[in-house]
């Protein structure tokens, strides 16, 4: 198969681990007789710098026309000043929303070997093994009015929690359709007991849930939500939501892991080209030692192989790697270990046959 990948390394730790997902891209061409084209192109603050935009419109239409984007990490201390009128994070929301990415998807796995690095007791994480939804291009992210504004000699500052039904309806669908491949259990998390929006998602869950008399329904609150993701993980089995609870809950389910550092993420539309980028950041404090953990890019790589180029043995061979370097132990310092990135990625690689 032939396809064309573009990669947005951004800054931090980004170019390093984006390399190392290339490699192993790389390795699954040679392996397999695909051929994958690579193009790069400059996202967050190196694009900042650049040209004075943290995401260029010759980037984003090179995004649209690829086969799918695989995106390292943006932002860092340098463009961190609240003042700025250009900040790195708009790259990564006009890239979501130019790319209509409206569904991202981040399962939250336990690797046995890493139990200990996690902040919860161990028998907490038995059978942990959730996927979080997150609505990508809508609520509070996205909603007009927005902006800060004079009045009687206040300043007043507005974000606006804005859905559509369709925008429900895609999201909310598509978990169901996920929990049905998976436990057959969905939480659909939002606020209704004070927002709008929430009273409406939730009439929509409902009435979609209708049609899947297969999957479990459950509605439940945001905020008891946060609290049973660390009193008992393992009751979740697919959870959707809106983007901005999903960006909370999911920094929350990542740390049960263990590590920020393994977890994969991939962003979907309707048919165009997906997104996948892991969900830690740009570590700028550990920037270009080459000590970074490259597993969550490199399994981020996977998700690409199997959702938008539909390579699902491929996929299935990077995560079988990735699980067989982790029990070796060959791990980077956030996990406890002391490899280098390359060191990790060559251990990954040296296990695709
Ligand atoms: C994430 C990040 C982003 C978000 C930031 C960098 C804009 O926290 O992908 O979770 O809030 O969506
Ligand atoms: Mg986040």
């Amino acid at each position: 198969m032939n396809a064309h990948i573009v990669l947005l390394s951004g800054d931090g730790i980004g170019p390093e681990i984006v390399d190392a997902a290339r490699q192993v891209l790389e390795a699954i061409a040679a392996r397999w007789k695909h051929r994958f084209d690579f193009s790069e192109y400059l996202i967050g603050g190196c694009s900042i710098d650049r040209f004075g935009t943290a995401l260029t419109e010759e980037a984003l239409m090179a995004c649209k026309n690829s086969s799918a984007v695989l995106l390292g990490a943006v932002g860092g201390p340098k463009w961190d000043d609240p003042s700025a009128a250009v900040r790195p994070e708009q790259g990564l929301l006009a890239l979501r929303k130019g790319l209509g990415v409206f569904a991202n998807l981040r399962p939250v796995k336990i690797y046995s070997k890493l139990v200990g690095a996690s902040p919860l007791k161990s028998e907490k994480l038995t059978g942990v093994d959730m996927l979080i939804l997150r609505e990508l291009t809508g609520g509070l992210y996205f909603g007009q009015p927005r902006g800060r504004f004079f009045e009687d000699a206040h300043e007043k500052a507005v974000d606006s929690l804005v859905y559509y039904d369709y925008e429900i309806e895609r999201i909310v669908r598509l978990a169901f359709d996920l929990a049905r491949s998976r436990r057959k259990k969905l939480t659909s998390v939002d606020k209704a007991n004070v927002l709008e929006s929430s009273r409406l998602w939730r009439s929509i869950a409902t009435a979609i849930g209708k049609e899947y008399p297969d999957v479990t329904l459950e509605h439940a609150l945001v905020d008891s939500v946060a609290m049973r993701l660390v009193v008992s993980p393992s009751s979740f089995d697919v959870i959707v939501t809106e983007n901005m609870f999903g960006d909370i809950l999911t920094d929350e389910a990542a740390v049960l892991t263990g590590s920020l550092g393994v977890l994969p993420s991939a962003s979907l539309g309707d048919g165009g080209p997906g997104l996948y980028e892991p969900i830690h950041g740009s570590a700028p404090d550990i920037a270009g030692k080459g000590i970074a953990n490259p597993i969550g890019t490199v399994l981020s790589a996977a998700f690409l192989l199997r959702y938008s180029l539909k390579l699902e043995t491929e996929a299935a061979q990077i995560e079988a790697a990735v699980e067989k370097t982790i029990e070796a132990g060959i791990i980077t310092a956030d996990l406890g270990g002391n490899s280098s990135t390359q060191a990790v990625t060559e251990a990954i690689i040296q296990s695709i046959h």
